[in-house]
């Protein structure tokens, strides 16, 4: 099963996929853990271009996400699935098409058409949306103390903008999406997202 996590910078992805991901070892499932910008060894390079350079043209960054995401398709996921693993990744294409086709204004159809030709259509079974306003999000990077990097130094519009993106992009598949609260607590997060996986499995 591949499960994406979705969201604007500070909501809590990865905090929530490492605890999906010790929820799926404990039944036993061999789990692939791995993340965009950057699942791959050429990945890793690209994610530094991406996010520790100077300006970056948005049809350059748009094509770069890309670049690194069909190669992260062809050598990290398509074999991690074709083994029966499970693979959870921190963001996919719908980070594409709500940073570059709605914060950089590219247009959402042309740039999830440029993320499906990279990954030949490979959409996951359920990609978790985790939602939070953008200035409350960018109040928790704060907090982290960490420097942000190039993405995370846009104005608090640009992420309203991927905010508003990504809802549009659950509305419009709500089979795939499993939308949660960012609010809510760590583990209420969690017990919704581990319910909505188990249905899934069919537990
Ligand atoms: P993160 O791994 O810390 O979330 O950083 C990745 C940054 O790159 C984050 O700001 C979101 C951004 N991004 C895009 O703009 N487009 C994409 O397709 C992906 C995967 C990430």
């Amino acid at each position: 099963m591949f499960i994406s996590f979705e969201g604007i910078d500070g909501v809590g992805k990865s905090t929530q996929a490492d605890l999906l991901e010790a929820h799926l070892v404990g039944l036993s499932r061999e789990v692939v853990r791995t993340l965009e910008p950057g699942g791959s060894e050429l990945g890793r390079d690209i994610r530094k271009l991406l996010l520790h350079s100077g300006h970056v043209d948005a049809r350059a960054e748009a094509l770069l996400y890309a670049a690194d995401r069909a190669h992260h398709v062809a050598t990290v996921i398509r074999p991690a699935l074709a083994e029966g693993k499970f693979v959870i990744t921190d963001r996919y294409l719908d980070s594409s098409v709500a940073y570059q086709g709605a914060g950089r204004i590219l247009g959402a159809t042309e740039v999830r058409d440029l993320s499906m030709w990279a990954i030949q259509g490979l959409l996951p079974a359920l990609t978790v949306l985790l939602d939070l306003d953008a200035a409350s999000a960018v109040a928790r990077r704060a907090n982290t103390g960490d420097a942000p990097d190039r993405l995370e130094r846009e104005k608090v519009e640009f992420f309203e903008a991927v905010r508003a993106c990504y809802l549009e992009l659950a509305a419009a598949e709500p089979e795939r999406f499993l939308v949660v609260d960012a609010r809510l607590t760590v583990d209420e997060i969690q017990s919704k997202i581990r319910a909505r996986v188990d249905e899934l499995l069919g537990r």
